[in-house]
């Protein structure tokens, strides 16, 4: 698997959805487990410059081959979540995207400047923290393609299929640079090893923790992956980032779905209670900066021609 940051620059582009048949999208029925991972997965897509500006503070953003990276990355991105958006829109369901994006980063509250902070800290203070969240941004990279594979597979959904698939291939992309750029951080360097690994089994969480609450998480773990053949595909991952310098044997996405297997044992209803109930809809926060920040939103008028009248 080789990564040319050059032909990456070259080739980064917003998702071609040219051909995709928008008007099949309620063509055919998806079940409230499909429903409630599109959701999941179209507010961490819309998460990522939140994500971005945690890498930005760290010290890893002295070394340009990133910054062109996470430059065009970002930009794919954007694009992930607003094709889902989209999508959900034209099979029925209505949200105004903004608003949802809004209404997500609304509830995230102190804790995001605290993990701002903390990752700014350690990066300056720890040199090799950079094979961390290289690593990370591998793990969230294949665990997104592997749930987007898995959801393809559950919905049966030929709009999703295509949709997915073409997405998919960013990802794919974005895996690459990630694995590579952790493996040679990784290699020869025994020091940040250790770290990785300590810091992976400790402080790692799944792909949209944090944003989303354990049950969430757990939610999606057990719709996409609680079968067989989604048991594989996690041990698949596991081992493929065992790869790595280092990581060799390591265990965190099976890990993560035995731990939601284990909460459901205790407690019956846990996780399946959220996607039979539909919870998916995101509330306004009681408080939110959003209006302070933009006066467009305060007004209460439609932010898309409001912003033309300040133009
Ligand atoms: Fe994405
Ligand atoms: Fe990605």
């Amino acid at each position: 698997m080789s990564f040319s940051i050059e032909r990456y620059k070259e080739e980064s582009k917003k998702l071609d959805t040219a051909g995709i048949d928008w008007e099949a999208a309620t063509s055919s029925p998806l079940s409230n487990g499909d429903l409630f991972c599109l959701h999941y997965m179209m507010d961490i897509e819309n998460h990522v410059p939140l994500y971005l500006s945690h890498l930005l503070v760290t010290r890893a953003c002295m070394d340009p081959i990133l910054t062109a990276f996470l430059a065009c990355w970002n930009y794919e991105e954007l694009w992930h979540g607003e094709n889902i958006g989209k999508f959900l829109n034209l099979y029925g369901i209505e949200f105004d995207i903004q608003d949802r994006i809004a209404n997500v980063r609304a509830h995230l509250g102190v804790q995001n400047s605290i993990s701002l902070m903390s990752t700014m800290v350690g990066s300056w203070l720890l040199k090799d923290f950079s094979a961390v969240y290289l690593t990370i941004g591998a793990i969230n990279e294949l665990a997104t393609l592997t749930g987007y594979g898995a959801l393809i597979r559950k919905s049966g959904h030929p709009v999703l299929r295509d949709l997915l698939g073409r997405i998919i291939k960013d990802e794919r992309r974005h895996f690459a640079f990630y694995f590579n750029s952790a493996k040679e951080w990784l290699t020869d360097n025994e020091k940040a090893q250790r770290m990785d690994r300590w810091m992976l089994n400790r402080v790692w969480v799944p792909v949209g923790q944090g944003v989303k609450t354990q049950e969430e998480v757990d939610a999606l773990a057990l719709y996409l992956f609680d079968d067989e053949q989604g048991e594989e595909e996690l041990l698949a991952l596991d081992e493929k980032i065992g790869k790595l310098p280092g990581l060799a044997g390591i265990k965190l996405m099976s890990k993560a779905l035995y731990a939601a297997r284990d909460r459901r044992s205790k407690n019956p209803g846990w996780a399946s209670r959220l996607i039979e109930n539909e919870e998916w809809a995101i509330a306004p926060a009681k408080k939110s900066a959003i209006g302070e920040l933009t006066t467009r939103r305060a007004r209460g008028g439609d932010p898309a021609t409001d912003a033309l009248e300040v133009m």
